[in-house]
């Protein structure tokens, strides 16, 4: 087998710390509904702490992006998985930046925000967007319930595209028999 090119290692952690905070934010926004009032309230402040840091790392990775190049594909990928698998790395990168955004505007315009600070994982007190915090009621009621819905549609794009990513990366690898997971590891 031929030397297998690789992300470095900050773009492995990166990519792998980011996975993880967007795998855990799915489970924890999609569960809290099966839980007492008072379970579900500790799971979304979860969820509120982990998008905004996860917000933090794709910050941190499209540094990484615009300052490395990334590995090139295998020469055998043919032309449609290459744009396929371009396609889905920028799809995803808009979805990973405007995930957490919409979720930040949406807790920016929560009527009830001054009762429920934001406090990132318990510890760290954080803020909301001023200008949308300081909307008149009316208007922050409206924004609140719009980015709600962008923040949920959002979320049916990023399952579509996460699947045809992790579907992608498992065809190379287990059927195709490239080297397709190495690239992302260590
Ligand atoms: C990694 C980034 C994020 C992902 C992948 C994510 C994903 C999701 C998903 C899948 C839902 C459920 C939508 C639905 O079924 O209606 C949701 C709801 C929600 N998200 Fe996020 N989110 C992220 C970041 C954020 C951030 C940064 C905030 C706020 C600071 C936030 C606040 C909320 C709130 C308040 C809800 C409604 C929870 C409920 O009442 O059940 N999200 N999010």
């Amino acid at each position: 087998m031929s030397q297998v090119e690789k992300y470095t290692k900050t773009a492995v952690a990166l990519h792998w710390l980011i996975a993880l905070g967007i795998f855990l934010n799915i489970i924890l926004a999609d569960l809290n509904g099966y839980f007492s009032d008072a379970t579900a309230r500790v799971m979304i402040d979860l969820h509120k702490s982990i998008g905004i840091t996860v917000l933090g790392l794709v910050i941190l990775r499209i540094i990484w992006r615009l300052t490395h190049t990334p590995p090139p594909f295998p020469a055998d990928y043919k032309p449609w998985e290459k744009l396929a698998a371009h396609t889905a790395h920028y799809a995803l990168y808009g979805l990973i930046v405007l995930m957490p955004l919409t979720g930040w505007i949406h807790d920016s315009a929560f009527k009830q925000a001054a009762a429920h600070p934001l406090i990132l994982f318990w510890t760290i007190p954080w803020f909301r967007i001023s200008y949308i915090a300081n909307l008149d009621p009316a208007t922050k009621t409206y924004v609140h319930s719009l980015f709600g819905d962008i923040h949920t549609y959002l979320s049916y794009a990023l399952y579509v595209v996460l699947s045809a990513h992790i579907l992608g990366a498992l065809k190379h690898h287990f059927i195709d028999r490239q080297p397709e997971l190495q690239r992302m590891w260590k």
